[in-house]
């Protein structure tokens, strides 16, 4: 499995972590930056590289950091394909992944504490799609242009 990676200053120092443990559990990272805590950067520009990878098949999942998540999600929702969903809970991970097919997972670096992160996101990443009933609702998601 392949991950693109990103946040902003204030989840680079999450970020440096959670890198290390999607490392650890065998799965391929690509980190698009920042790079360091040290310098006041735009989300944005992060959550947009993220979610390019992801759209474009390059990634099959997104993980941003951001203070809150928030930021990320609204930024990365902007690009075709993608379906960004901040979460705070391993459930709701779940879910996303379940019932959304959610394909990128925005989490707080100043908010949540790490451990807590790690579990989200190996919730997020370890839960297929259900499909089913919801397949044509996701559908109704992808086909709509503003
Ligand atoms: C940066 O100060 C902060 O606004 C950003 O990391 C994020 O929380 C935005 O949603």
């Amino acid at each position: 499995m392949r991950v693109a990676i990103g946040s902003d200053h204030a989840g680079y120092e999450q970020k440096e972590q959670l890198k290390g443990h999607l490392a650890s559990r065998g799965i391929d990272v690509e980190d698009v930056g920042t790079f360091s805590a040290g310098e006041s950067v735009d989300y944005p520009d992060y959550a947009f590289a993220v979610a390019a990878r992801v759209a474009s098949g390059d990634a099959e999942f997104g993980v941003l950091v951001c203070g809150t998540g928030l930021g990320m999600a609204i930024a990365a929702n902007k690009v075709d394909g993608v379906r960004a969903v901040s979460v705070v809970s391993p459930k709701f991970a779940e879910l996303a992944r379940a019932h959304n097919d959610a394909n990128v997972v925005t989490v707080s670096g100043r908010f949540v504490a790490e451990e807590d992160n790690k579990q989200v996101i190996d919730a997020f990443l370890g839960t297929p799609f259900e499909g089913g009933r919801h397949a044509g609702r996701v559908e109704k998601i992808n086909r709509k242009r503003s």
